[in-house]
């Protein structure tokens, strides 16, 4: 397969967060582009907090085409876009810019479509039809709710401990359809098709005080968030009556497959990719 981008050097991508040393974003990426033939170089690099401004000019500078944004610097890297896709300006976060040829940065957000895509293509389960909850209200929900009421879910209900926050969330997505927002304690007696965890509880070892009786009969509980071992919350499923688990892996690497066609132009098969990093 012919390269348009391949000059002398391979194109210069990375991902910024903090931390971001144990990320697999390289080893995704790196596999993706030997899967479609082209040469690039894909590094991770730890920005310290307040730093991503100066992070970026510096890897634009130094000829840098695309970054990947993760924790904690997704609002800040929506601020330093000069343009922004539909999805990235409603969502108020960026996961993923591109140098253009004119050294404007251009934003997207790719996570929303990653946990639709490995939802609906990778487990095979419909969200269109369905009630579906999110748990948590921020910068990790901000990129989901969009893409999940573009699926057209029956309900969309959105949990979270401190309840203005998830009414102001709703808020910005209100012209995309109803969010229907309650804290936890509302939970009681409500059950889900989907139950989906985007609170960073899970990260702590902490699991948000949840009702028993929360999952619909074969209900899928989807942790945004993935680990070698099952998380707190898909522990806590499980036991729980859940149908089914997912952790945030095929997520990962869906949304990695959707800035690598940003970047490049090719659409990577994900499924050999998922499986080497679950193996
Ligand atoms: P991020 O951008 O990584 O999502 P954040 O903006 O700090 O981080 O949001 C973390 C989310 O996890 C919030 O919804 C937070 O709830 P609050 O808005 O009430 O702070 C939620 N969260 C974190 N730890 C939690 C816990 N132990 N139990 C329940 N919710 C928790």
């Amino acid at each position: 397969m012919t390269d348009p981008f391949d000059f002398e050097k391979p194109a210069r991508y990375a991902v910024m967060g903090n931390p971001v040393t144990h990320s697999k974003s390289p080893r995704i990426h790196a596999q993706f582009a030997q899967q479609v033939g082209q040469r690039i170089e894909y590094t991770a690099i730890q920005v310290d907090p307040g730093g991503l401004a100066q992070a970026v000019d510096q890897f634009r500078a130094s000829g840098g085409r695309g970054l990947n944004i993760t924790v904690p610097f997704k609002l800040d890297a929506w601020r330093l876009a000069g343009r922004l896709s539909a999805r990235a300006e409603q969502a108020g976060a960026v996961n993923t810019l591109r140098v253009e040829a004119d050294g404007t940065l251009y934003g997207d957000n790719t996570d929303g479509a990653g946990l639709v895509r490995d939802i609906t293509h990778n487990l095979g389960v419909a969200v269109a039809g369905k009630t579906v909850l999110v748990l948590g209200a921020g910068g990790a929900a901000r990129g989901i709710l969009g893409p999940l009421l573009e699926e057209k879910p029956v309900r969309l209900t959105l949990a979270n401990r401190t309840v203005p926050r998830a009414r102001e969330l709703a808020e910005l997505f209100a012209g995309l359809g109803e969010i229907e927002v309650c804290g936890f304690e509302d939970l009681a007696g409500r059950h889900f098709d989907i139950v989906s965890n985007a609170t960073s509880a899970s990260l702590h070892g902490e699991l948000p005080p949840l009702p028993d009786g929360l999952f619909a009969p074969g209900a899928l509980a989807y942790d945004l968030m993935y680990a070698d071992a099952p998380t707190v919350f898909l522990r806590w499923a499980g036991a729980h009556g859940a149908g089914r688990l997912a952790d945030g892996l095929g997520m990962l690497v869906e949304q990695a497959a959707e800035s690598f066609f940003i970047w490049r132009g090719v659409r990577p098969d994900t499924a050999p990719v998922i499986a080497a990093l679950r193996s």
